[in-house]
């Protein structure tokens, strides 16, 4: 029985690399095995937390590079553990043209809107500064544009009256925790056949 190989690109908390090594681990992801995670910044909380699971880990930093050399060497990494799909977990760079080339349909993302709104930074606090009576996450293709790629799954959430932008972001993870997953299945599952 083969495995795909998963690996996660994060930035920091990794609350959703969680969700998603757990959900591998466990066989909610049936054949699928997080291979490597990899973080641009060497202090992210999530390093830890995916070691604690057994998962190997690399810190690789942009510093003074051009974003295309820096995506080089992570794409190199990519190649040497034979990944074969990418989920960005909260990573907090854009992606150059030759990295989503590398990996085209290959690279998954989750947004905490309902894209197409509020893409881009704060969705949170845009949701709120717009009145949005229902917000909720995304998980979507990464390609050129700012989270505008193929949208693969959907989950609404509500907005209720006092929300602060930590309340509707909590409420929202924790969708986000769930959907991710279960979009990560269901790409495997269309992958297989
Ligand atoms: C999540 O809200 C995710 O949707 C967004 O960044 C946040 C990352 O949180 N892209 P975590 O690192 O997964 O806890």
């Amino acid at each position: 029985m083969s495995f795909h190989r998963i690996g996660i690109l994060i930035s920091g908390r990794g609350s959703n690399m969680v969700a998603l090594i757990d959900a591998a681990q466990s066989g909610k992801i049936p054949k699928a095995e997080v291979a490597i995670v990899i973080s641009d910044q060497p202090g992210a909380p999530g390093l830890i937390k995916a070691r604690e699971r057994n998962i190997e880990t690399i810190a690789i930093e942009r510093l003074a590079r051009a974003r295309e050399e820096h995506d080089r060497e992570i794409i190199a990494v990519l190649r040497a553990k034979q990944i074969d799909l990418i989920c960005l977990a909260g990573y907090m760079r854009i992606l150059s043209r030759e990295f989503t080339d590398a990996f085209r349909g290959r690279i998954l993302n989750i947004h905490p809107s309902l894209l197409p709104s509020f893409p881009g930074l704060d969705p949170q606090k845009q949701a709120l500064d717009q009145g949005a009576r229902v917000s909720g996450c995304t998980v979507h293709l990464v390609d050129e544009t700012l989270d505008g790629g193929p949208i693969i799954a959907q989950r609404e959430v509500p907005v209720v009256e006092g929300d602060t932008v930590e309340s509707l972001s909590a409420r929202i993870l924790i969708a986000e925790h769930q959907l991710y997953p279960e979009a990560l299945r269901m790409v495997l599952e269309r992958m297989a056949r």
